[in-house]
């Protein structure tokens, strides 16, 4: 069984921006952790325990704002795939199926999430679901304050 693969996600979009640097830090930690059994993505591996972190960047992606006309969670769940109508939602999908873990590294903007994360988020359903994640938040207050509702 091949190593877990975990994508450390850097959110914003806006240039510059601060995320890139942020993902980087908590890639340093996880990766540099003694108590985590990580390994290299080029490590061959077949540790089934091991995993392997990797940065994923939304700005790298090509992702306009929502453009799909079927609805993700509507897919067959084994294979989604190939059923999305645009060539970017299938390359995105193809891409977030790979993973097995999400750390999302975002700031907050208006007490929410960038729009670049929730345009990312709502391409796709079956290949988020039933995945572990985790959250990292940072803002001009801290990213750790939410809306009073
Ligand atoms: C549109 C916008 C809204 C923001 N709203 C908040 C907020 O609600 N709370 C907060 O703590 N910081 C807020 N900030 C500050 C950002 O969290 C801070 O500038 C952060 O570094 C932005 O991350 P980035 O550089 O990766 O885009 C906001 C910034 C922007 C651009």
């Amino acid at each position: 069984m091949p190593p877990k693969r975990i994508a450390i996600v850097t959110s914003s979009t806006r240039r510059p921006r601060l995320n890139p640097t942020i993902t980087q830090y908590v890639y340093d930690v996880l990766t540099t952790d003694p108590t985590l059994p990580t390994t290299p993505l080029e490590t061959p591996d077949t540790n089934p325990r091991h995993i392997v972190f990797e940065i994923l960047d939304l700005a790298k992606q090509s992702l306009p704002l929502y453009d799909e006309s079927v609805i993700p969670a509507s897919l067959p769940a084994t294979d989604p795939t190939p059923h999305y109508s645009k060539a970017h939602t299938r390359a995105w999908s193809e891409l977030v199926r790979q993973y097995d873990a999400f750390i999302f590294v975002t700031p907050q903007y208006n007490w929410s999430i960038p729009a670049s994360l929730k345009n990312a988020l709502d391409y796709l359903f079956h290949e988020w679901k039933g995945k572990p994640a985790g959250i990292v938040s940072y803002g001009g207050r801290g990213g750790g304050r939410r809306r009073n509702i």
